[in-house]
């Protein structure tokens, strides 16, 4: 037995061709990822399709780059065996969100996973921040977040399902130019709490936070912030790292964990000392 269940017990797919362990570890369940035509999410899209879900892939804007790179990955997830849907969901509006987890659940019938990864901020210190750029920081990486759970949870306690926050290390260290940061300290706290007050209908919630993955939020934050590229390249982390503690807390695996933001950093945060970069 390993986290996918035993390797010997081949199971088959919808044309009864057989499927290893890995590619059924959850087959016929649905993740819906927010923000997933691109960077981390795409890549956590792919892992779920990969061990067998049935994924809603998401983008933010009607007709722009994100929704073609959305389709792409639809279309290589399918081509790959997998089904994928993408659907348009801005989760800073209320409406949309309502909207985009009805469609998954006129799609795909269920919703077992439910993984909180968009964002958007600007990098600035927060002092400086617009009204508007306010209201969007709080809309976009709070309100979003919890309007997704809310959405969610009529379908989650149907399949005793999951949430998964991507949070990142400005929820714990200092970073002038990183607004972004009390808002994923806020939704930690939300983990915590929602793991409880959604425990009686029996929805786990955790967090990943994660360390620096060079994504195209990483080619805005590295202008401001002066040193980070002499960082050494074993502490920059790939995506996929991020998609398998999704997994893992998705997974059987990990029942014992609730209401825990798991640090997968590769060890930057242990001596992350900003100063130092400066
Ligand atoms: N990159 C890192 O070093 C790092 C490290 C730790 C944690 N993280 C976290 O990992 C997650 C993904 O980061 P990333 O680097 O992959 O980011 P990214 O490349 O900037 O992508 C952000 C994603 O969020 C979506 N998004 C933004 N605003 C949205 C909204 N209002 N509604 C719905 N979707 C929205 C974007 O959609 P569109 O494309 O449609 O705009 C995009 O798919 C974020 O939560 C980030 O904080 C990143």
């Amino acid at each position: 037995m390993n986290l996918y269940g035993s390797e010997n017990d081949l199971g088959v797919d919808r044309d009864g061709k057989p499927v290893p362990a890995k590619n059924r570890v959850f087959q016929n369940r649905v993740a819906f990822i927010t923000g997933s035509s691109r960077g981390i999410g795409s890549s956590i899209a792919r892992e779920f399709a990969h061990c067998g879900a049935d994924v809603v892939i998401t983008n933010r804007k009607r007709s722009g780059s994100s929704e073609a790179k959305g389709k792409k990955l639809c279309e290589e997830i399918s081509e790959e065996g997998g089904r994928a849907i993408l659907v348009n969901c801005d989760i800073s509006q209320k409406k949309s969100v309502k909207k985009a987890i009805s469609d998954a659940k006129a799609h795909f019938g269920r919703l077992d996973f439910l993984i909180l990864n968009a964002a958007r901020a600007p990098f600035k210190p927060i002092e400086t921040l617009f009204e508007r750029e306010l209201k969007d920081l709080v809309n976009t990486n709070y309100l979003g977040h919890i309007f997704c759970i809310q959405e969610s949870i009529p379908l989650l306690e149907k399949t005793q399902g999951k949430i998964v926050f991507i949070s990142s290390l400005g929820s714990r260290f200092y970073n002038p130019s990183y607004p972004l940061g009390s808002m994923k300290a806020a939704m930690e706290s939300v983990v915590r709490d929602c793991s409880e007050s959604l425990r009686e209908k029996k929805i786990l919630v955790n967090g990943v936070c994660g360390g620096l993955v060079k994504t195209d939020s990483f080619k805005t934050m590295r202008l401001y912030w002066e040193g980070i590229e002499q960082l050494p390249d074993d502490l920059f982390m790939e995506p996929e790292e991020i998609a398998d503690a999704v997994i893992f807390l998705c997974g059987p695996a990990s029942r014992g964990i609730r209401g825990q933001t798991l640090v997968v950093d590769r060890g930057l945060s242990n001596s992350l000392f900003y100063p130092v970069l400066q």
